[in-house]
């Protein structure tokens, strides 16, 4: 079947789990086209790694746009006729124009279980520090609608792992991000077949 979900990346470093999405699409696993790739670093392996796939790629920042940054994404994903938009470890505040513009179709995904450990200042390794700090006995990924807020919007799908006593945050990190790359493109193919609608 054609697929008929154009996505489009937001991404800033690694693009691992950009990478599981792209690679499931291609599998035919997940019914979507991953159409464009915006990175606010130059440098990023996210950029690369569309590069290598053929798909068409992009650095746009303050830096390179000034005050012009969010109109420029959205340009570009009107331009690639982007349905979702995939943030993929983002490290910028999306500006309030783009997710107004994108109401309901932007998804992020965070390395624990919202609304635990969620909000400003929790990303990456701040995260993990804090599920140990707090004994947990679970963690996990969760996908999600980007709204203002930060790690805010309609939880769409969580994966648990557990959380083990010799936990570093290396390991706990490692154990999470591998089910992300899973739940992520899983949770994308429910939305192409209209199981999850937005
Ligand atoms: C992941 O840990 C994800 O939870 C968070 O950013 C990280 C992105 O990693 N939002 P990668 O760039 O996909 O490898």
């Amino acid at each position: 079947m054609m697929p008929t979900l154009n996505l489009g990346f937001l991404a800033s470093h690694g693009g691992s789990n950009m990478q599981a999405i792209i690679d499931a699409c291609n599998r035919g696993y997940v019914n979507a086209k991953p159409c464009v790739v915006i990175s606010n670093n130059s440098d990023s392996q996210a950029l690369l790694r569309a590069k290598n796939e053929g798909i068409s790629c992009y650095h746009i920042s303050t830096a390179t746009h000034g005050d012009g940054a969010d109109d420029a994404i959205i340009n570009t994903f009107e331009k690639h006729k982007v349905d979702v938009i995939i943030l993929a470890g983002y490290m910028k505040k999306l500006g309030d124009k783009v997710i107004e513009r994108f109401k309901g179709k932007i998804l992020n995904i965070h390395p624990a279980l919202l609304p635990k450990y969620g909000g400003k200042g929790m990303y990456g390794n701040f995260v993990h520090e804090a599920v140990l700090a707090a004994c947990e006995k679970v963690s996990g990924p969760t996908v999600h609608v980007v709204d203002k807020v930060y790690d805010h919007g309609r939880i769409l799908a969580q994966k648990e792992v557990p959380v083990f006593l010799d936990d570093t945050v290396d390991s706990l990190s490692a154990r999470v991000l591998e089910q992300e790359h899973i739940l992520y493109p899983e949770t994308i193919q429910k939305i192409a077949t209209g199981e999850i609608i937005l």
